[in-house]
């Protein structure tokens, strides 16, 4: 018994082969071309998503050398668009990638006409032009004929989990699940349905959406021809979400922050769907039985992604681990501070037009240094996301944040984690977990797997990271942060 789980990420797709005991049997990972049209414009070409998520499938599933894959699960980069013909197939324009900020314009006017309060309300999301509203109009303007197609519903749209499933059913198949939807600023997360609302708003013909199901439900079954006979689709989440799941952050109070391109936090807060005051999203961590089960999510736009800038833009690295080493012989008498607001600032500030800035450079300033503030930031953007959070709902208070992805493999940026946060840190031995999270949705739907409590059980630690930073210092050092982040949004 196995399960295929798909991870389709932002920079590369990877399949995974699970037992039904939930052990990595076998993995394969393809990474594909970033398009950058103009400054701030992510797109990426929905046939490489496609030819990479199948092929890695394929490889995977060779790999792991089993007779039966009995049911896979799908996990994606969150917020990317892409609008296909419902009769050929074929996307009407490349994917826009989540970080695209083409549609700052649009958000900044809708903005200053006063509807962010309505959106939020309905949606649990700022007017930003992250999530996919914006991003769908934009499209729908842009290619011609595209808007008049749209309405007479010749037309599809989907996040990447329903184009996959699109792709793998061969065409029978529009459907999401209720974490993606939540992402599009179309959704009414408190009645789970599109809202006729968000869709005037931002001029998106109702025609064009997918319907909208639990994680755990049957997304339809592939076409027999792409892997020798049709298996059902029976898991979707958001990844940010199935890492939430394969965290086994199921009660609320419980905290998850994955450390990818991007970092995202959430806050589970069970069935009640928490407003917030300091700018955080509200939105679906998962929903199985048709009840959702919410979160409070920051969302950090540059975290790994200060590394690959350390080895890419600044080339004082040549492979991202190299970071630890470097760092480690870091000066300790200069306090650098690196705001790397290089695509504008997320949670909680949400400026787009946003730069980053280096502060505190000396003459002795050096790569080490580099290394040391760029680790560092990772640290202090999460304080802000949990500040942010604490500030919002009292029981996050003592809330142990549990870490996964790339960059949690350093101790040192975990430490430092730690000490700012001022409160543990659980690195977990299992380190695929959005996969996991995916893998665990299909294979609970198949029966496969045991329920969330069971699930919870098995979730082992690795390492707990204590706080072992001074009160005193701790507070310096983030009021340092503040400061800083505040000089960048004076500029
Ligand atoms: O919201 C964007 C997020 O889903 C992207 O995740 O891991 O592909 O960078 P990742």
């Amino acid at each position: 018994m196995t399960i295929l789980a798909l991870d389709q990420g932002t920079t590369s797709s990877r399949a995974l082969v699970f037992s039904d005991e939930l052990q990595v049997l076998a993995s394969a990972q393809q990474e594909f071309t970033q398009h950058f049209p103009r400054s701030g414009w992510v797109e990426h070409d929905p046939d490489d998503i496609w030819t990479t998520s199948a092929g890695t499938a394929r490889a995977a599933i060779e790999k792991a050398e089993t007779a039966r894959i009995d049911a896979i699960g799908i996990t994606n980069q969150r917020e990317t668009v892409v609008i296909w013909d419902r009769e050929t197939g074929h996307p009407i324009h490349r994917a826009i990638v989540w970080q695209d900020r083409r549609t700052a314009d649009l958000c900044a006017r809708l903005k200053a006409e006063g509807v962010e309060d309505q959106v939020t309300a309905t949606t649990g999301l700022l007017l930003d032009p992250y999530f996919s509203a914006t991003k769908i109009g934009w499209i729908l303007d842009q290619v011609e004929g595209a808007r008049a197609r749209a309405e007479a519903g010749e037309l599809a749209f989907g996040t990447v989990d329903s184009f996959l499933i699109w792709k793998l059913t061969g065409g029978r198949g529009h459907v999401t699940d209720a974490t993606n939807a939540s992402r599009t600023m179309l959704y009414d997360i408190h009645r789970g349905e599109w809202s006729g609302d968000m869709c005037r708003l931002f001029g998106v013909p109702r025609a064009l959406l997918p319907e909208v199901r639990d994680c755990a439900a049957e997304f339809g079954t592939t076409r027999a021809d792409l892997f020798g006979r049709e298996i059902p689709i029976l898991g979707v989440a958001g990844d940010q979400q199935a890492a939430t799941v394969g965290q086994a952050c199921f009660d609320p109070g419980m905290m998850k922050s994955t450390y990818g391109t991007g970092c995202f936090a959430l806050l589970n807060t069970g069935e009640q769907a928490v407003r917030s005051n300091n700018r955080l999203l509200t939105t679906i961590a998962y929903q199985l039985g048709g009840q959702p089960v919410y979160a409070l999510e920051g969302s950090i736009f540059i975290a790994g992604a200060v590394v690959q800038w350390l080895r890419d833009g600044l080339k004082i690295i040549r492979e991202a681990k190299e970071t630890q080493p470097l760092s480690a012989q870091a000066d300790a008498s200069q306090q650098i501070i690196m705001v790397p607001a290089f695509t504008g600032l997320g949670a909680p500030y949400w400026v787009p037009e946003a730069r980053g800035a280096i502060f505190g450079l000396t003459r002795n300033t050096g790569p080490a240094e580099l290394a040391r503030a760029a680790l560092e930031s990772v640290g202090f953007q999460t304080r802000d996301l949990l500040e942010a959070m604490r500030a919002d709902w009292s029981d996050a208070g003592d809330a142990v944040l549990r870490v996964d992805g790339g960059m949690t493999a350093s101790e040192p940026a975990m430490q430092f984690l730690a000490d700012i946060l001022g409160a543990p840190v659980d690195r977990p031995k299992n380190t695929e977990t959005t996969a996991q999270g995916a893998a665990w949705l299909a294979g609970y739907r198949a029966g496969l797997c045991p329920g969330p409590a069971e699930y919870a059980k098995a979730w082992r630690l690795d390492r707990r990271f204590e706080p072992a930073m001074e009160a005193a210092t701790r507070d310096r050092r983030y009021a340092a942060w503040r400061r800083a982040v505040q000089a960048v949004l004076s500029v």
